[in-house]
């Protein structure tokens, strides 16, 4: 088999057999393919797409090309959550504690941020103390004892991925729904749990702009989890504008806190509990999602769910003191203010996302290092009135020099007119086997 026959059957539109695939995805991860025709075979595929069976080969070879967890000890239907990637998004933070304090186990693996997109793992490390790299024994042991532990991806899970992922990133190839949903589905199904829900942003900080093209995305994940025998849904959530007022690593802690203490903002809070409520319908915990919301919610009304928080921090070694007290932030805070008088009419996610890195919240480069106090405060949000000189965000560095660059992007990501836009809902649909259901 030669890959210039792989290249250019894609090239002219057909499918390509399993051998085919497998052939790729073995070869480029033991580096016997070299990266000019990967790189060739990824836009052939961004251009001409896959069907369903090359879509769901692919995922199987890179879920087989490293290491599956194996998390048979842990009694229990154990649930874990994705989501495709968004600024201010902090609901694993919230929603892994609630779901835990209901009896499910969460044994999660999650990502650090990259580009304008944050990640939980570096949100985590944010707490003082608080580790996310632990070996699987430990890992296992935690969610025994505690119901929840989330630590970073281990080194060998869906390796081929890891490798696909970072040319696609340099060759503009991340934009293609057979490679997200394969990316996406081989880690997660590496990662072992028995069911899994996925939260697909849509709007401009996400990979998809369109609630189609997420509609579209959605369903191809839920299809190659149903074939591998996996309880998976999802739900397609907004990704327009900035999840909750709060990006960057320890403020957003602080804003998980918040909600969990049942005081978050309203799109955050109902985002979370929706998320939630799907992944106990998944477990099977009660019957009906109206059944699920009410044990949500109750979570953060009794206080149970933010006992776990507490729970999993101090056994993964984080300062649960330090996150009662409140973390800090970082010691240099200049407002955002409107430039002119109005209605906001939009506030690109990207934008923001954007801002908040040039503060120091994330990484340009995968060997930066991060300032885990620097980042946002949204003062206002979409269809807020403000008026000139108003401040519209609190933005916190601990280098001066970097509060240009933020106002320029905040700029950019901000948009006043003279009237407030529609409503936009925060939760958009649930996709599962059976079919979409717009909510
Ligand atoms: N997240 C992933 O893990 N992979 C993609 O391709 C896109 C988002």
């Amino acid at each position: 088999m030669r890959m210039y026959d792989i290249i250019n059957r894609k090239k002219h539109g057909y499918a390509l057999t399993d051998d085919e695939i497998r052939f790729f995805v073995e070869g480029f991860t033991k580096s016997e393919i070299p990266d000019y025709q990967a790189s060739a075979l990824l836009m052939a595929i961004c251009l001409k797409g896959m069907d369903e069976n090359e879509t769901a080969v692919l995922t199987d070879a890179m879920l087989h090309s490293g290491d599956a967890a194996d998390l048979s000890s842990i009694p229990g239907v154990k649930v874990d959550k994705h989501s495709t990637g968004g600024v201010g998004d902090k609901t694993s933070l919230i929603i892994g504690p609630i779901v835990a304090s209901c009896g499910v186990p969460v044994a999660k693996m999650s990502g650090r941020g990259l580009g304008f997109s944050g990640g939980t793992v570096d949100k985590l490390e944010s707490i003082p103390g608080l580790r996310t790299e632990i070996g699987s024994e430990r890992f296992r042991a935690i969610v025994r004892q505690t119901g929840i532990a989330i630590i970073g991806q281990s080194g060998n899970i869906a390796p081929a991925d890891k490798k696909i992922y970072a040319l696609r990133d340099v060759t503009a190839t991340i934009e293609s729904l057979p490679l997200i949903a394969s990316s996406i589905m081989s880690k997660k199904l590496a990662a072992g749990s028995d069911a899994i829900l996925l939260d697909v942003k849509t709007g401009s900080g996400a990979f998809m702009k369109t609630l189609d093209d997420s509609i579209a995305l959605a369903q191809a994940m839920v299809s190659i989890g149903s074939r591998s025998s996996r309880r998976v849904m999802a739900v397609i959530t907004d990704m327009d504008a900035p999840l909750g007022n709060a990006i960057g690593n320890a403020l957003e802690v602080e804003e998980a806190v918040d909600t969990l203490q049942g005081h978050g903002p309203d799109d955050l809070t109902s985002v979370c509990v929706e998320l939630a409520s799907y992944m106990l319908l998944l477990a099977g915990v009660a019957k009906d999602i109206k059944e699920c919301r009410k044990l949500s919610q109750g979570a953060i009304k009794s206080g149970e769910a933010l006992n776990k928080l507490h729970a999993m921090v101090e056994a993964q070694g984080g300062d649960v003191s330090a996150l009662e007290r409140g973390l800090a932030k970082a010691p240099l805070m200049t407002p955002f203010t409107a430039a002119t008088s109005g209605y906001i009419t939009g506030m690109n996610a990207e934008m923001c996302g954007m801002a908040s890195l040039a503060l120091g919240a994330g990484r340009a480069r995968k060997e930066d290092s991060i300032d885990y106090g620097a980042g946002l405060i949204l003062k206002k949000k979409t269809r807020d009135r403000v008026e000139v000189g108003e401040t519209i965000a609190l933005m916190y560095t601990s280098e001066s020099g970097r509060f240009r660059d933020a106002k320029e992007s905040l700029s950019s990501a901000v948009s006043i007119g003279d009237a407030p836009p529609h409503p936009v809902k925060t939760v958009l649909a649930a996709v599962s086997e059976q079919g979409v259901t717009m909510l």
